[in-house]
Parts: C-alpha cells; sequence; structure tokens
C-alpha cells in the first residue's frame, strides 16, 4: 500500500467542499462526545508557534490538543530558534521527528508555506497576515448550528476587506457553496489573486462571489453578517486614519436593517464596540459571537484529527475505511 500524502492546512482552499463538509461533521460529533476521540493518545506532542498574541487561539488549540489525548507545546515569539538563528526548513525537519502536528500564528503565508514543504507532519495555519483558516472553520460550524445548513445562504463580511478575515471569509465560505459578499473602502479589498481562487472554487460548489464598495448591497437581506477589526495586529500606529475610512462600514443597527429579519452575526472577537461593532448588535439578539468563539476548540479538533487521518497517521471513528493507517 502506498504511503498517504501528508495533508497541511494552510489556506482555506486546502480543504475541498466535501473535505470541508467531512471536518465540521467530525466537529458537531466531537461537540457532542468531548472526551470520546483521542487520535493523539500516547500521549503524542503538538507543537503550537505563536509569533503574534492570542487568546482562542491558544486556549483552543492546547484545550483541544489535550481533550484529543495529546500534549500542547506551546512555544511563544522569542522561545526558539524558529526562523531567526535557524531556518524554517530545518526546524521542520527537526519538528517532524519529535511532534505529530505543528500548528504555527505567524506573519508571512510563504514560512508556513516553507514549513509544509518540509514537514512530515500535519501543519496547521493559526492565523497569518494572508490567511485565519481555522476561525472559519468554527464560523462555519456555527452557521451550521444557527441556519441547519451553509450552501446557498448569504454571508456578508464588512469593514477591512483586505485583510486575513476577509480572504479566509470569501475562500471558506465558497468553498461552502456560499453566495458571500464582500464590502470595504477602495483600496481595502481583497486581493486579486484572492478573489480569482474564490471565484474558481465558486465555479465548482455553487458558490458566488460579491465584491462591492457599497456595505448596503453587501447586506441586502444577508443570511449572516460577519466584520473584524479594523485595526489587524501590527497596524496599531494607522488607529486614526483607519477608524475615518471603515466608519461606514460598522456593524449597528441601521446596517442590520438590511440583512435578513432572522440574519446572524459574526465577529471572530477580539471586539472594539462602537468602531467595527455596535454594542447593541454584538450584545443583541442576533449575535452568535459566543458559540463561535467556543466552536474554535471543536472545530480546531477535528480539524487536526482530519489531517491526521488523511495522512495516516492516526484512525479517527468516521473517517476514511481504515486504509489510511
Ligand atoms: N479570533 C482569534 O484568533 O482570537 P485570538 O487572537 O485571541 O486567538
Amino acid at each position: 500500500m502506498s504511503t498517504p500524502t501528508v495533508r497541511h492546512f494552510l489556506v482555506d482552499t486546502d480543504l475541498t467542499q466535501a473535505e470541508q463538509a467531512e471536518v465540521l461533521d467530525l466537529a458537531a460529533a466531537m461537540k457532542s462526545d468531548r472526551y470520546g476521540y483521542r487520535p493523539y493518545a500516547g500521549p503524542q506532542t503538538v507543537a503550537v508557534f505563536f509569533d503574534k498574541t492570542s487568546t482562542r487561539t491558544r486556549v483552543s488549540f492546547a484545550a483541544g490538543i489535550t481533550e484529543l489525548g495529546g500534549s500542547p507545546l506551546v512555544i511563544n515569539a522569542g522561545e526558539s530558534q524558529l526562523g531567526h538563528k535557524e531556518s524554517i526548513s530545518d526546524s521542520a525537519r527537526v519538528l517532524s521527528r519529535m511532534v505529530s502536528t505543528i500548528v504555527w500564528r505567524t506573519y508571512a503565508q510563504a514560512g508556513l508555506e516553507e514549513m509544509a514543504a518540509q514537514s512530515d507532519v500535519p501543519v496547521v495555519n493559526a492565523l497569518s497576515d494572508d490567511y485565519h483558516p481555522c476561525q472559519l472553520l468554527a464560523d462555519l460550524l456555527t452557521i451550521r448550528e444557527h441556519k441547519g445548513a451553509l450552501a446557498g445562504l448569504s454571508m456578508a463580511y464588512l469593514g477591512d476587506a483586505a485583510n486575513n478575515m476577509a480572504n479566509s471569509y470569501l475562500l471558506a465560505g465558497v468553498t461552502a457553496g456560499m453566495d458571500v459578499r464582500i464590502a470595504g473602502p477602495e483600496g481595502y479589498l481583497p486581493d486579486e489573486a484572492v478573489v480569482t481562487a474564490a471565484r474558481a472554487r465558486a465555479a465548482e460548489t455553487g458558490g458566488s462571489v460579491t465584491i462591492t464598495t457599497d456595505a448596503a448591497q453587501a447586506l441586502s437581506g444577508a443570511d449572516v453578517v460577519a466584520t473584524d477589526t479594523w485595526v489587524s495586529m501590527g497596524q496599531e500606529d494607522e488607529k486614526a486614519q483607519r477608524v475615518e475610512l471603515f466608519g461606514a462600514y460598522r456593524v449597528d443597527e441601521a446596517a442590520m436593517a438590511h440583512a435578513a429579519d432572522d440574519a446572524i452575526v459574526l465577529h471572530c472577537l477580539p471586539a472594539y464596540r462602537e468602531y467595527e461593532i455596535a454594542a447593541e448588535v454584538i450584545d443583541g439578539p442576533q449575535s452568535v459571537v459566543w458559540d463561535e468563539a467556543e466552536n474554535r476548540l471543536h472545530a480546531q479538533k477535528a480539524l487536526m484529527a482530519w489531517l491526521m487521518a488523511a495522512s495516516g497517521q492516526a484512525e479517527v471513528a468516521g473517517i476514511g475505511d481504515g486504509a489510511r493507517r
């Protein structure tokens, strides 16, 4: 039997529509049987690197790895040689011999790609400057829980539409077959390469893409409304300019009046009330942000288990047919 290729999750489109659904199904199963899945039994170690700050990602990965029977090794910026005293490629070769999965929150997407190219174990993007694909698995799980399905739903993202969350909403949403509308000011819209990739994926799944500067157009009848901070990590010096620029894209009650009456509201958190989202919205009845935060745990557990199974490095009930071992 041939050795399976190691699977990584660096960008939302690394999972096909069917694979994404399989991960979300597994996440739902794990959520209802929280301690019943142990692909990291041993315990096997998972290295979790943070070059940027984090609360949700750090805690959900550490808790999730533990719940999967493993041992999380969290390594903060400045605590390892990775990327400054040792090349990413050499670090990947060493880590592959010691741990079962590598999770990394970093700046450059290229660094994750270099890590994955040399790693014999799955590599997971825990946020880069370009994408936040683990967050989107949690978001899709949350939408499914509240709406029952994903394909055919419309999802509007408002605000800084050139950031990692906008890119991931676009790519993960169309992978699920959703109608994704992205709205932001001129000059702060998704990169053309990301839009092209999203349109290609949408053509396979029945999803669709709208990129606009008109917030009301994006919001019109939307089933899901999402936003993110206007000042991402590393942009703190631009705060005053950004608040001015993105003001027309605030998710407040006036904005929500354009969406469907039963629309739900997502925010990956941390949130800045009265900037990108009004307090009456994030703390109101349409907000599902606390479910969304909890679902980071369940979605990432499912992702790690799925990657291990798909890479032939673990058996997970319901994933594959045993031939993946
Ligand atoms: N949403 C998110 O990634 O949160 P943290 O930055 O706290 O991990």
